[in-house]
């Protein structure tokens, strides 16, 4: 029974880590004023933090960083390597995988069904993208700032173009993931 439950959450972990890599080949769309694209990528973290708990997500987040860093082309548009890890959107990354266990601590705050990874729909949206706003555009922004060159507020204000599109993506994240943790028991 053990046994089985470990089996069936490797597989899990490995799907969603598939998962994430499949969304790096949706081309990602440039702003201009900020070497900071949009990308779909970031639905998948958001899944690994909503599903997978702090230690399972942070180990698939892991492995997603140590993939990059041995060159990989697991980002997107096909990106991969040592280099995007101090690159102008590294901060995106490394806040990624701060992401698992930041949502998992902030859901000890609110309610949740016993057993259950995540809280409602409504507490994981915010949660996540409560995440999202503060601490990936905070990291984000912080390390674009510093090799950029660029001022962090100005830095910061940027990742508000990225606001509407990602909360559609919370909400689509938010949504799948309801719907899977309610059918896997
Ligand atoms: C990379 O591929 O090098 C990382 C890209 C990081 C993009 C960030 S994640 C949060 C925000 N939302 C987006 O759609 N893009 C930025």
């Amino acid at each position: 029974m053990m046994q089985h439950s470990k089996v069936r959450n490797l597989t899990m972990d490995a799907v969603f880590l598939a998962l994430l890599i499949v969304f790096a080949m949706v081309p990602a769309i440039p702003l201009g004023f900020i070497p900071v694209p949009i990308v779909l990528q970031n639905v998948g973290v958001m899944l690994i933090s909503l599903l997978l708990g702090a230690r399972r997500g942070t180990a698939v987040m892991a492995v997603f960083v140590i993939m990059i860093a041995l060159g990989l082309s697991v980002l997107t548009g096909g990106h991969g390597g040592l280099a995007i890890l101090a690159g102008p959107t590294a901060g995106y990354i490394w806040a990624w995988l701060l992401q698992p266990a930041g949502f998992a601590l902030l859901a000890r705050f609110v309610p949740k069904t016993d057993g259950a990874v995540m809280p409602n729909f409504f507490f994981s949206f915010a949660l996540i993208f409560i995440l999202d706003f503060f601490m990936v555009f905070g990291l984000g922004s912080a390390w674009l700032a510093h090799v950029a060159h660029m001022d962090f507020i100005k830095a910061y204000l940027g990742n508000m173009a990225f606001v509407p599109g990602d909360l559609i993506k919370v909400f689509l994240a938010t949504t799948v993931a309801t719907a899977i943790q309610s059918r896997v028991k």
